[in-house]
């Protein structure tokens, strides 16, 4: 896996255009980031907007069936928001059993220790330190009905790596189980662009942390004082498609920083950018047609659709076909 994740920034820094990607944010400390992030950016609305449907319409989004429910939460965080989902399921069948999955192992691993702690045996916690692709591999042995969350997650990857990922939790879908992921909505320009270039910087400190990370486990020494920090919106209105968020970080001048861990050096004319996700964007906005398009083409069907009441957030509710 390590040399996996080598192989993946290295091939990230030496493309064309240069970039660090996403998932790389997310050790111990960018997973603190990004959960802190959600909660002291007064200007983030996302997480407001998630917590604040959950907390009042989690019944919404969980079906009833008959011999209750096992929970899979993907990109599962600190499982904040999954505690109404979960203390929803124990209402119902009194126990549970959860599989949280995260590529940020020790983060998860506290997660669910604080889980264990606080519901002893009404749940059981099984967590999975893992991507997505090993781990759902993993919980296709999972049988009966699953209610499985992928909230806040889907928006950070490209495009065509939705659709894959979708696909790919479909295949540990049977009829009797239930997708349900998050989408942001938001249509004002204004608010996200202000939710991401938060007075604090909390958006900026938690995009930048790649470089961060490199730093410290790779031994290079990149400043970002010889960058400048640019963020970019796209706004796309086709169906097929979606709008999204740009992150990087533009050259001062020529710099060349050398990053021993990988074997490589930073090598970047001035004027260069060097982005924070891979593929065009990130933190992707999108119209219900173009959610509908997406769930579409991964095979499965969107059976419902809700929004909270100031309409930034959507939680869709899939079906395989
Ligand atoms: C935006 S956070 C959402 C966390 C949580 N679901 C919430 O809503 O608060 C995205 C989560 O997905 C995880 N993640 C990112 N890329 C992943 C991948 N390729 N495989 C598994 N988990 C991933 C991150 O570690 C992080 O916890």
């Amino acid at each position: 896996m390590e040399d996996e994740v080598k192989q993946m920034l290295v091939a990230g820094l030496n493309s064309s255009p240069k970039y660090i990607p996403c998932w790389y944010n997310y050790d111990d400390q960018g997973s603190t980031l990004q959960q802190e992030s959600g909660v002291l950016n007064q200007d983030y609305y996302l997480t407001r907007s998630q917590i604040s449907f959950l907390q009042h319409r989690v019944q919404d989004i969980i079906p009833d069936v008959p011999n209750g429910l096992t929970l899979v939460d993907l990109g599962s965080g600190d499982c904040s928001k999954t505690r109404f989902v979960i203390d929803e399921l124990i209402k119902r069948q009194s126990t549970l059993t959860f599989y949280p999955l995260d590529i940020s192992g020790d983060f998860l691993l506290k997660a669910a220790a604080k889980l264990r702690e606080e519901y002893g045996d009404s749940l059981a916690v099984f967590p999975v330190a893992s991507d997505y692709v090993q781990g759902i591999n993993q919980l296709k042995q999972v049988k009966g009905a699953k209610l499985i969350l992928w909230i806040g997650s889907m928006i950070n990857l490209p495009y065509e790596d939705q659709i894959s990922t979708l696909r790919l939790i479909s295949t540990m879908m049977t009829d009797q189980c239930r997708l349900v992921f998050t989408a942001d909505i938001t249509e004002s320009r204004d608010v996200f662009l202000k939710a991401y270039n938060d007075d604090a910087g909390v958006k900026r400190t938690f995009y930048q942390y790649g470089v961060t990370r490199l730093n410290r486990e790779e031994g290079s020494m990149i400043n970002l004082d010889k960058f400048s920090y640019h963020l970019d919106f796209v706004r796309n209105t086709n169906p097929q498609y979606m709008s999204y968020v740009t992150s990087y970080v533009v050259a001062k001048e020529d710099i060349q920083f050398t990053i021993p861990g990988l074997g490589i050096d930073l090598v970047m004319a001035k004027g260069e950018q060097l982005f924070f996700h891979e593929g065009e964007g990130l933190s992707c906005k999108y119209t219900l047609e173009q959610l509908q398009t997406i769930v579409e083409k991964a095979g499965l069907r969107m059976i419902g659709s809700f929004k909270d009441t100031d309409k930034h957030v959507a939680f869709c509710q899939c079906a395989t076909k």
